[in-house]
């Protein structure tokens, strides 16, 4: 009311001002037009919900859509969109026949025959070494000559052909066009659940910057990285298209992701980050980050061929195909941590669902166990901040370092619907007490059993937990529960 009255209070003062100037029947005309003018400003602002006002005039790129919402008087002719599944996705992968050899290894794992829909784009036809074109495999289309030398724009323009390609291969169910590298694995159901939170009539850009500072400084906090993969929704390819040849021209010879960032930018269309997306910018051993992963589900992970195995023991290919035995029974749930605590005996217990669990000697807090163990190198030697997020120093003090234990298999009781996950210690005898009362050090357990239930709510928070010793002295058990009301986890 306030805010009217005033409103009315400045719009008079003025009139009388103006009055001054002006012939009376033209003062008459003025305050009949405010008049009307205000009154309908009045009306339209009042009585009509705000939704519909910022729709109409402030949201000039959004396609006018019939939601439920908007018309709710006639429910026979507007129904809602069904969510979004699997087949609303179309992958693009830029492949190549050099590399397509052993990568196939890094997509045949997620990739669904006759369900993922989507190509990888060879440069030129694939010789006898690859053919026949496995049936694990997503079909290929080769891209057209584009008579470029310089190889660097080659990637950018074979980007762009594919893109172009998919984008007339898209039918009516098509919502989403899904980026990504010969070498990006994707965990399928989280990114489907991802996907549906966002309006696919829209312009989106989804996707996540590097994990080194470097690389952002460099390129872009705001860029979706190509290796982590990113998600253009129909609208915003269609736009996109239009503009890609001037886009290539003027961006001449930089990365492909760079690319569409930049050409995105240009239209006004900025990347919405998603948590669970992973370029993996780094060297050596990543268990540390595995082990620590955000409050979100996974969707990728990434340069599985500069980084060590993720699992002891095994090869590249072996720890991804590991990996993936989790993500077949309870996706929403895999590297998902959880922190509890064994009282009787100080010990802090960190679960990576499906990947590793970590039991330290001592109560160390929740904010703490949250940083990754810093067990990676950095892309690039570089000046600190190297890292877009807080690690913890690896150190020889025992009740600072955790006993580490790796995933190893998984049963599923689907009659309780329960999913119990199996870690064996990385190395025996590893870690010396922490204190020098021996009765409270974890050095001897051989393994942890996690039970949890198999349907894990997705962005309900996080979960608790609970520690028991089972039975056999060696074997410690963790149960994976809802969270008691307002229950302090350290
Ligand atoms: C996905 O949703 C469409 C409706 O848009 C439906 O026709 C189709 O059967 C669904 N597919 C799957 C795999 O659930
Ligand atoms: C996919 O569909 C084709 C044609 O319908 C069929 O021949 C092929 O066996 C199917 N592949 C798989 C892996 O189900
Ligand atoms: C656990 O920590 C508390 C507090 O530091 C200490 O009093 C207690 O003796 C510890 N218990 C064991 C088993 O080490
Ligand atoms: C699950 O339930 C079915 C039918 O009630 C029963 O036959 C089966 O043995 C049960 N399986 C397990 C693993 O308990
Ligand atoms: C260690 O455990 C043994 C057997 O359970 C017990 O007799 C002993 O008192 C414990 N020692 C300490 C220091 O708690
Ligand atoms: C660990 O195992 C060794 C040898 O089996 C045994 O001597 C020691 O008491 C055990 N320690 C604990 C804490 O159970």
């Amino acid at each position: 009311m306030a805010f009217e009255n005033n409103n009315n209070n400045t719009k008079v003062t003025k009139l009388t001002h103006i009055s001054q100037n002006l012939s009376l029947s033209t003062l008459w005309k003025s305050i009949a037009i405010s008049g009307a003018l205000l009154f309908l400003l009045h009306t339209f602002a009042f009585n009509h919900p705000h939704k519909m006002i910022t729709h109409k005039l402030f949201a000039p790129l959004e396609f006018t859509f019939s939601s439920s919402e908007i018309s709710t008087s006639s429910s026979s002719q507007t129904s809602r969109e069904p969510p979004t599944n699997i087949s609303h996705l179309l992958f693009v992968i830029v492949g190549s026949t050099k590399t397509w050899r052993y990568r196939r290894g890094y997509i045949e794992p997620w990739w669904r025959p006759n369900i993922t829909r989507g190509h990888v784009f060879l440069e030129k036809p694939p010789g006898r070494d690859l053919l026949p074109w496995p049936q694990q495999s997503p079909p290929f289309i080769v891209n057209k000559d584009s008579s470029v030398t310089n190889a660097k724009f080659k990637t950018q323009i074979r980007l762009f052909q594919s893109l172009h390609e998919s984008f007339n291969n898209a039918n009516k169910d098509t919502r989403w066009f899904v980026i990504a590298d010969d070498d990006t694995l994707f965990f399928l159901d989280n990114l489907v659940k991802a996907l549906e939170q966002y309006d696919h009539k829209k312009h989106y850009y989804i996707g996540m910057n590097s994990e080194n500072v470097w690389s952002n400084a460099i390129f872009g906090f705001d860029m979706g990285y190509g290796g982590g993969g990113y998600a253009l929704s129909y609208p915003t390819v269609e736009t996109l298209l239009k503009r890609m040849e001037d886009c290539i021209a003027r961006y001449l010879g930089v990365y492909s992701d760079l690319l569409s960032f930049r050409c995105l930018a240009d239209l006004g269309i900025d990347l919405t980050m998603n948590k669970g997306i992973h370029q993996i910018d780094l060297h050596g051993d990543i268990s540390g980050l595995l082990s620590a992963h955000p409050q979100s589900p996974l969707i990728s992970l990434h340069h599985f061929d500069v980084i060590n195995p993720i699992f002891p023991a095994m090869s590249r290919q072996e720890s991804v195909n590991h990996l993936m035995k989790t993500a077949k029974t309870d996706q929403s749930r895999i590297l998902q941590q959880t922190i509890c605590y064994q009282r009787g005996n100080n010990w802090s217990v960190s679960v990576s669902w499906g990947y590793s669990v970590h039991v330290y000697q001592s109560v160390l807090p929740r904010n703490y166990l949250k940083r990754p163990l810093e067990t990676f190198r950095p892309w690039k030697n570089v000046r600190i901040p190297v890292y877009t997020f807080n690690t913890r120093r690896v150190t020889n003090d025992p009740c600072e370092m955790p006993l580490q234990f790796f995933f190893d298999s998984v049963a599923e009781d689907k009659n309780q619907s329960l999913v119990t996950t199996m870690y064996k210690v990385k190395t025996l005898g590893s870690l010396p007490p922490c204190l020098p009362n021996v009765n409270q050090s974890a050095g001897n357990i051989s393994q942890v059993s996690v039970i949890a239930a198999t349907m894990h709510k997705v962005g309900e928070g996080i979960e608790c937990c609970d520690v028991e010793k089972a039975s056999s002295s060696d074997t410690l058990e963790v149960k994976i529960r809802a969270c008691h009301k307002d229950e302090v986890l350290a």
